[in-house]
């Protein structure tokens, strides 16, 4: 196990953070998506504890943020949403030194976003005994509790991830969502996880269990779920970014090319998406589409997380 994961863990190798799914043990996965699919079927999945949510949002964030408040308030937690214009960081404090001070007034876990991933490890580091740290997307690093998601929401559609054909389609190289749904993905069983896009986007060195390829219309044959990707502009040079019109020909997804695809195949997309960029509205939003189902997993993986990284539980 990386430096980087062993963090994550207490003494008796229970997870106290998570920073990143990188390493996680295919039983820990599945005991947070069991009890993530326990919330989506009724259960309050409180388990009784009490807590405090602070969200710390130093990258713009509407769904992942909201998710992480309403699943607080699901379990009957109070909710503190810091943004960078109002905390002590413009004062010079370290993000570690404000997760102590939030520590000391009873919080109980911070989910942290952040265009660096060192940060969100480092406060993980330092965080207090009490205090869960909840990697809430880092840099083009990882985003761990989207990775959790995805893979529930394959799993209720099918049943489970081992003999899929997964397609993860577009700018691979700098998504936090790709690096996480792959490690989720391998660790369920996932056999067959295609990165497709141009060369530029994928990744320089293949993440064991992946195969890269060039050409979209190949990667979508015979795929059982599609999962495209938003270019990330904010993580690439300007002159990186490829020309919209040219991109949605070469590397969209549209109702034709998605027809390449077995017929069952779900579509899924993160968010936020750009429409007719790297998906047209029509598949964003028609049959096969899963988002929904991806918004709603997020709120029911983040309960889930909340009451298990919480202490006395
Ligand atoms: C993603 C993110 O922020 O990494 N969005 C999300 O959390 N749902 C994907 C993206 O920004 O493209």
């Amino acid at each position: 196990m990386s430096n980087e994961a062993a963090i994550q863990y207490d003494g008796k190798g229970r997870l106290r953070h998570l920073v990143t799914l990188e390493g996680v043990a295919r039983e820990t996965i599945e005991a947070i998506l069991d009890r993530a699919q326990a919330v989506a079927d009724g259960d309050a999945g409180a388990g009784g504890t009490q807590g405090i949510l602070a969200n710390l949002f130093y990258e713009p964030s509407t769904r992942t943020r909201c998710s992480f408040e309403i699943a607080a308030g699901r379990l009957g937690w109070q909710v503190l949403n810091i943004a960078e214009s109002t905390s002590s960081l413009v004062k010079g404090e370290t993000l570690a030194e404000t997760a102590r001070t939030l520590a000391a007034m009873g919080v109980t876990a911070l989910a942290i976003r952040h265009s660096e991933a060192e940060t969100v490890r480092r406060v993980a580091e330092a965080a207090p005994d009490r205090l869960a740290v909840i990697n809430a997307g880092a840099g083009s690093a990882d985003h761990p509790t989207q990775g959790l998601l995805d893979a529930l929401t394959i799993r209720q559609r099918k049943g489970s991830l081992e003999n899929l054909a997964i397609a993860i389609c577009g700018d691979v190289r700098h998504s936090r969502v790709a690096r996480s749904d792959i490690h989720a993905f391998s660790a369920l069983g996932a056999s067959d996880i295609r990165l497709v896009g141009p060369k530029e986007l994928l990744p320089e060195s293949t993440p064991e269990g992946c195969i890269p390829v060039h050409d979209m219309e190949q990667g979508l044959r015979g795929a059982d779920v599609v999962i495209m990707l938003r270019i990330q502009k904010e993580r690439m040079a300007a002159a990186a970014v490829p020309d919209p019109d040219d991109y949605h020909r070469a590397w969209g997804l549209d109702a034709e090319r998605l027809k390449l695809a077995k017929p069952d195949c779900l579509v899924m997309h993160p968010g936020p998406a750009n429409q007719g960029v790297e998906i047209t509205m029509e598949v964003l939003h028609g049959p096969q589409s899963a988002i929904q189902s991806q918004v709603k997993n997020g709120v029911y993986v983040r309960v889930a997380l909340l009451a298990m990284l919480s202490p006395g539980d």
